[in-house]
């Protein structure tokens, strides 16, 4: 990185961007009322697993961006593809018969990382035209096999599947449908399987699970069976709360799908390509999905880019279609892009040549070690994680897991303070998810947690003085 600048220069250039962002931007997951007020955090920089801020100040970033940047924020190489493809052909789609050399070779690469054989690849560009491509393309396989009624599809609370209006309507999080008039109609939503949450007293985690089960079950039955056509879910609960599901969960669920005929989507927006110590979360719980969503870390974040890959009996049932109605109707003018395509292809060779999964199978242990060692904390209920994802979840009462009020914002106080020390992670409501680049080393992992205790206790602080907590150790 280049060096600091003077402190008041920084200063002069910070009151400046902050009017114009303030002037001309709307911002996604941000208080927009509040953001008049308070403006924009600048992010100029990066290096590694840490970006420099307008104001100067290096940070950890320890959500790599948005769960994305695997490969962290100054990867030469990736750099280099992007130049080299723009040179050599900066566009080409791959509508009516088209394709380009570096498309083949990706789609190719994908379908030979698929966690179970998959038979063609789809490409958009994110997380949310993944899904919204997922939920058309069940619709369209049960009319092409003349079940016209089999269309519902069945997501989580808590899901997270992004924000486009199908993707949005699977999304299980309640500001997500909140005067957007959504959910649409036909997607449903049964119970998140967070046994810390939900699991009743005395309930094993085992028994916790059956019972997901059977309330799955149970739904399906209610809507009939012949109208519920599938079932999507992350492998790791994301921008829920970085929820993990409970022992013997997925083979229960899988059952219950293969009795009723349902599909099975897995999300691997953010589990996919290394982030829970396998390639795919899917290969970590067993889960063995007809059709598979991917973006973020395929490219490394440095290029916007996702893919669906679908089973070979969901392609034989497109290619029926085509055969009934003509061209398949589907498709973004960006999907495929070549260079967003040699980004990601570059990306996949990084993580095989540096042996990324050994790097996180290593890390895991300093990581989920780190979280496990704020069990204790009198503000924290849970600590929770997997590879190189976790969460630590604040709450009131320790004894009662009395969350606090949503109101007093005691998870994005903490954040704000993490930020202060030089760290950037989320505030998932009182949950902080931490899900740094997958390059993170042992003293950088140090580092977050070193910067974290000190946002924590500052937190506690502020809970001791404000008086929030009912918790005998916080008062
Ligand atoms: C699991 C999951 N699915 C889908 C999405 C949506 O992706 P995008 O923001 O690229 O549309 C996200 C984004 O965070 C996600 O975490």
């Amino acid at each position: 990185m280049t060096e600091t600048p003077p402190l008041h220069a920084a200063t002069v250039e910070q009151t400046n961007s902050a009017s114009r962002d303030i002037a001309t931007t709307i911002h996604p997951y941000t208080n927009l009322k509040l953001h008049e007020a308070e403006g924009p955090f600048v992010v100029v920089e990066g290096d590694g697993v840490f970006v420099r801020g307008q104001d100067g100040k290096k940070y950890l970033e320890g959500l790599a961006g948005l769960w994305c940047a695997s490969l962290g924020f100054s990867e030469r190489r990736l750099a280099e593809a992007a130049y080299r493809q723009m040179l050599k052909l900066p566009f080409y789609h791959t509508f009516a018969h088209k394709t380009t050399d570096i498309g083949i070779a990706l789609a190719e690469k994908l379908l030979s990382l698929a966690p179970v054989p998959m038979s063609k690849v789809f490409f958009v560009n994110s997380g949310s035209e993944a899904n919204d491509t997922a939920v058309k393309l069940v619709w369209y396989f049960n009319n092409a096999l003349g079940r016209p009624a089999k269309k519902k599809i069945i997501s989580r609370a808590k899901a997270y599947h992004g924000v486009t209006v199908a993707s949005a309507s699977l999304t299980g999080l309640a500001n997500n449908h909140r005067d957007f008039d959504l959910p649409i109609a036909g997607i449903l939503h049964v119970e998140c399987p967070h046994f810390y949450r939900y699991g009743l007293p005395g309930e094993s985690e085992q028994a916790f699970a059956s019972r997901m089960a059977d309330l799955l079950e149970q739904r399906i039955l209610k809507e009939g069976p012949e109208t519920v056509a599938a079932f999507i879910a992350e492998p790791v609960m994301g921008a829920g709360g970085v929820i993990l599901s409970p022992e013997t969960y997925w083979d229960k669920i899988q059952a219950v799908l293969r009795k009723y005929d349902v599909l099975l989507i897995a999300d691997e927006v953010i589990c996919g390509f290394g982030r829970t110590g396998e390639m795919w979360g899917s290969t970590t719980f067993g889960i063995k999905p007809d059709m598979i969503t991917c973006a973020k870390a395929l490219s490394a974040a440095y290029m916007p880019i996702g893919a669906v890959m679908v089973s070979e009996a969901i392609y034989n049932a497109m290619v029926k279609q085509s055969e009934k109605i003509g061209v398949f109707s589907h498709g973004f003018t960006f999907g495929g892009h070549p260079v967003s395509s040699a980004v990601a292809l570059e990306t996949l060779r990084i993580y095989e040549e540096d042996d990324i999964l050994s790097h996180v199978r290593r890390m895991a242990p300093l990581m989920q070690g780190g979280l496990q060692r704020f069990t204790d904390h009198p503000l924290v209920g849970e600590v929770r994680g997997i590879g190189l994802i976790g969460a630590v979840e604040l709450v009131a009462d320790k004894a009662t897991k009395a969350p606090f009020d949503a109101a007093q914002g005691v998870g994005p106080f903490l954040v704000k303070r993490a930020q202060h020390h030089g760290l950037i992670l989320r505030a998932l409501g009182d949950t902080i998810a931490f899900c740094p680049p997958l390059i993170i080393q042992p003293a950088e992992i140090d580092l977050m947690f070193e910067r974290f205790a000190l946002a924590l206790q500052d937190t506690l602080e502020m809970v001791r003085e404000r008086g929030l907590a009912a918790n005998a150790l916080v008062s």
